[in-house]
């Protein structure tokens, strides 16, 4: 079996052959030559440590029940003090085994049946599905597109929760997926205010708070003062690190009330991380600082360069260049894409976005592309677009 190439730090080369062959869903789900960009997971691996414990764990055959779930909190606390400057309690952090398992344990624990949840649109998928599938309203906190990008309305959601005493909790994707925008001080303190008034839960869902780019700063909820009695903070390695299918995750409590709230729901009904994901995250979180200052270095360069190509060759496409994150959201309604716009431009150009209307209001129209890969698969993947669409 071909072990994969390990480097100190990311490096800009993705060898398709070897992904293909290897699988996982983004390489494999459309087959062929396609290019996949379509779901939010890049491809520049994970800090050598990962890969040497994981082997290490194998070779040894370390198979059985485990108690590893156990340090997966203070390695987190650690990382958050070091790449954020929040020093969160280890004993308030329960680990999980993904970033939506924490969600929808807080929508169980925390809201009543009757109770409405509200998000902000267009907004990463599952987000909607939040409140279908456990019963409870959902209520549309709708983003503002203006000339210079996404802008989030704070009097409308103040309007809105006045509107509907019925609002139990806040789930609120900072920083925001598929937009990139990240949530200013002013804001958040806002957001704790109304959090405030209304007696919302707010549950912060901060996967991408490690993939901020310069000129903005990622500000973990729970650094808001006031924020602590009613937040829980759910996020995980797996963005930075692309560990997406070894399940671990952490669902950080501001208090020991909310603690005990969301462990009142049975762990048997949670379930639990994998003793893999565990260990791979806590290597990545223990050693991975320099490796996700490489990473971020690749993928600011990766925005710029996308943002640019775009503006030259397909100016009708519009992007606003994204804060955070290694996905851009664009805006194909010059070209008429019709229902579904990305299997149009999959048609036309072989390159595999995420489809806009999933997303939400705010998403007719809309491809998502993940940027994060080799600056090589960048340039094909506009090359194939603008080939497609002026060809
Ligand atoms: C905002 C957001 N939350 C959660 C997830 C998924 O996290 P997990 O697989 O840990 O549930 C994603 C993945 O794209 C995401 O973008």
């Amino acid at each position: 079996m071909p072990q994969p190439d390990i480097h100190p730090l990311p490096v800009d080369h993705v060898d398709t052959a070897a992904r293909r062959r290897i699988g996982g869903l983004k390489w494999h789900l459309n087959g062929g030559d396609m290019l996949p960009a379509w779901v939010a997971e890049h491809d520049l691996g994970a800090p050598p440590a990962v890969a040497e414990r994981l082997r290490e764990l194998v070779d040894g055959g370390a198979f059985g029940y485990h108690t590893t779930g156990d340090e997966v909190g203070a390695a987190f606390a650690r990382w958050a003090k070091t790449r954020h400057g929040w020093a969160p309690d280890p004993d308030l952090i329960v680990p999980t085994a993904n970033v939506l398992q924490g969600i929808w344990t807080c929508i169980e624990a925390f809201t009543d049946r009757d109770a409405a949840i509200v998000y902000s649109t267009p907004v990463y998928p599952p987000f909607l599905d939040a409140p279908p599938t456990t019963g409870r309203r959902a209520v549309d906190w709708p983003m503002v597109r203006t000339e210079s990008g996404w802008r989030y309305d704070l009097d409308a959601l103040k309007h809105l929760l006045e509107a509907d005493p019925g609002v139990g909790l806040l789930l609120l994707c900072h920083p925001q997926n598929p937009t990139g925008l990240v949530f200013t001080e002013d804001q958040l303190v806002r957001i704790v205010e109304l959090s405030d008034e209304h007696d919302l839960l707010v549950v912060s869902d901060e996967i991408h708070s490690d993939l901020v780019h310069p000129g903005s700063t990622h500000i973990p909820m729970l650094t808001i003062p006031g924020a602590s009695s009613r937040t829980v903070t759910v996020t995980s390695g797996v963005k930075t690190f692309a560990l997406g299918g070894l399940r671990c995750a952490v669902a950080v409590c501001g208090d020991e009330l909310l603690h005990a709230g969301f462990s009142s729901v049975p762990a048997e009904l949670r379930g639990g991380p994998n003793r893999m994901g565990c260990e791979a995250t806590i290597a990545a979180w223990d050693t991975g600082s320099a490796w996700t200052d490489g990473l971020l270095a690749l993928l600011d360069s990766h925005r710029h360069h996308l943002h640019e190509r775009l503006a030259a060759e397909l100016p009708e496409v519009a992007m606003f260049l994204p804060q955070s994150t290694f996905v851009a959201w664009l805006d194909m309604s010059a070209h008429e894409p019709g229902e579904n716009p990305a299997r149009w431009l999959r048609r036309l150009t072989g390159v595999a976005c995420g489809n806009g209307p999933e997303f939400g209001p705010g998403g007719a129209d809309h491809v998502r592309l993940t940027f994060g890969t080799s600056t090589e698969l960048l340039d094909e993947m506009v090359d194939r677009i603008v080939t497609g669409l002026h060809g």
